[in-house]
């Protein structure tokens, strides 16, 4: 039994004697696809603030940092860090819709959010890595412009994905009980 599971275990004893396995009953509390999306996000949240620190420091010794780091310092924290967190928080807790996606009890078609996770952060990586080089004066050449522009469409693509997946999850109830609309 690992560490975490017998922290666990300590902490949540109910949770993790109720399934069948500690790690069956530890996988289900969170999606695959969700931790994927909720860890990256925490991942991000210690770049933006290491980002952060380092851009104060420069102000703070007189030699304030190029403008175009405080542009990827906030993509790093709006995309990065807060729509990541959003994303894998809202695959897991949206209501389920079982009709529509049986595969994976009610949540999306199973090859969709790793598709969206991978659109978007790829594009977002690609993003906060090239954007500094047109920032210099002489453009860095057309192809790292298609790249650039890529990365965009990279992330739009990413985030149609998952508003697609949850359009369908924010419904009414089907059979809704009396009273309830
Ligand atoms: C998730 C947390 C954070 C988010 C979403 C965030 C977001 C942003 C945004 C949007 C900007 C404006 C960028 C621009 O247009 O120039 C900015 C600037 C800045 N942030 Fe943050 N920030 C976060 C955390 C921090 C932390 C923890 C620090 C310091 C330790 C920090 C230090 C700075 C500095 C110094 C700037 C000015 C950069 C410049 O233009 O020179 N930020 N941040």
């Amino acid at each position: 039994m690992g560490r975490w599971q017998t922290a666990y275990r300590v902490c949540c004893p109910k949770i993790v004697t109720r399934g069948p396995s500690v790690s069956a009953a530890n996988s289900a509390l969170v999606p695959y696809e969700s931790r994927l999306f909720v860890k990256t996000a925490l991942v991000y949240l210690v770049l933006t603030f290491a980002l952060g620190a380092v851009l104060l420091g420069m102000t703070a010794a007189g030699h304030p940092a190029p403008y175009v780091l405080g542009i990827e310092h906030g993509h790093l924290g709006f995309v990065g860090w807060l729509v990541n967190l959003v994303i894998g928080v809202a695959l897991w807790m949206f209501p389920l819709d079982r009709e529509r996606f049986p595969d994976l009890g009610g949540r999306y078609p199973k090859a969709a959010p790793l598709w969206s996770y991978c659109l978007l952060n790829a594009g977002l990586l690609m993003r906060v890595f090239l954007e500094p080089w047109f920032a210099g004066g002489t453009p860095p050449g057309r192809l790292w412009a298609v790249l650039l522009v890529l990365s965009g469409v990279l992330q739009v693509a990413g985030i149609i994905i998952v508003g697609a997946i949850l359009w369908y999850r924010t419904r009414g109830p089907r059979r809704p009980a009396p009273g309830v609309r």
